[in-house]
């Protein structure tokens, strides 16, 4: 594959999953090129990750739209404007709409922690842990209108520390930012365009 490919990361949160992407793109893990951070959060901690990376940031915030549609119609039009070709979904806590999905068919991609179909939805940790799951894990998948039911892409399992949650947290994050990046590379390298 010669070209990097150019993907937009999605994210509300702390931004660790972006951190570890951008680093897998610099040290050429990963060929791709983060164009652009899109968050519906301004003031997520993921922006001054993006800064600090120099990554472009650009805030969408649903609120400052009529409704859904017109929202992802700003979305994509940014989106076409950067040439963005996969969506990489992480930490982004918005169910993508019709539209968006239309715009990129089969090129959204998320991670989610637990073993899916387990424990969708908020709080997957929080869900595991309450269940009394003495395993749980991360899962990557292709996005579809569901919520975290599409095609899944990788899995690996991670075993509950004690019902503790952060310590429990903190095995699924590391194992999160070496399955993202590694399978994000499979993947495009098996759609890449000879
Ligand atoms: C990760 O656990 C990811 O699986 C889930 O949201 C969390 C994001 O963490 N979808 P971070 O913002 O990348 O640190």
């Amino acid at each position: 594959m010669k070209e990097k490919v150019k993907i937009a990361v999605f994210a509300s949160g702390s931004g660790s999953n972006f951190a570890a992407l951008e680093n897998a793109c610099r040290e050429g893990e990963l060929n791709a090129e983060i164009a652009l951070v899109m968050t519906d959060k301004p003031a997520a901690f993921v922006v001054e990750r993006a800064k600090q990376a120099a990554v472009r940031v650009v805030a969408v915030e649903p609120k400052a739209f009529p409704t859904k549609k017109a929202f992802e119609k700003t979305v994509i039009d940014i989106l076409r404007q950067a040439e963005v070709e996969w969506i990489v979904l992480a930490g982004y806590m918005r169910l993508i709409g019709p539209d968006l999905l239309a715009a990129f068919p089969s090129r959204i991609v998320n991670i989610h922690p637990s073993l899916l179909p387990s424990f969708p939805g908020k709080d997957a940790i929080g869900q595991a842990i309450a269940h009394g799951v003495k395993v749980t894990g991360v899962t990557v998948h292709l996005v579809d209108e569901g919520m975290d039911t599409g095609p899944i892409l990788a899995q690996e399992a991670v075993r509950v520390v004690d019902g503790n949650t952060e310590m429990t947290a903190q095995s699924i994050h590391a194992i999160e930012h070496v399955i993202y990046k590694e399978t994000l590379q499979k993947l495009f390298v098996a759609n890449a365009i000879n």
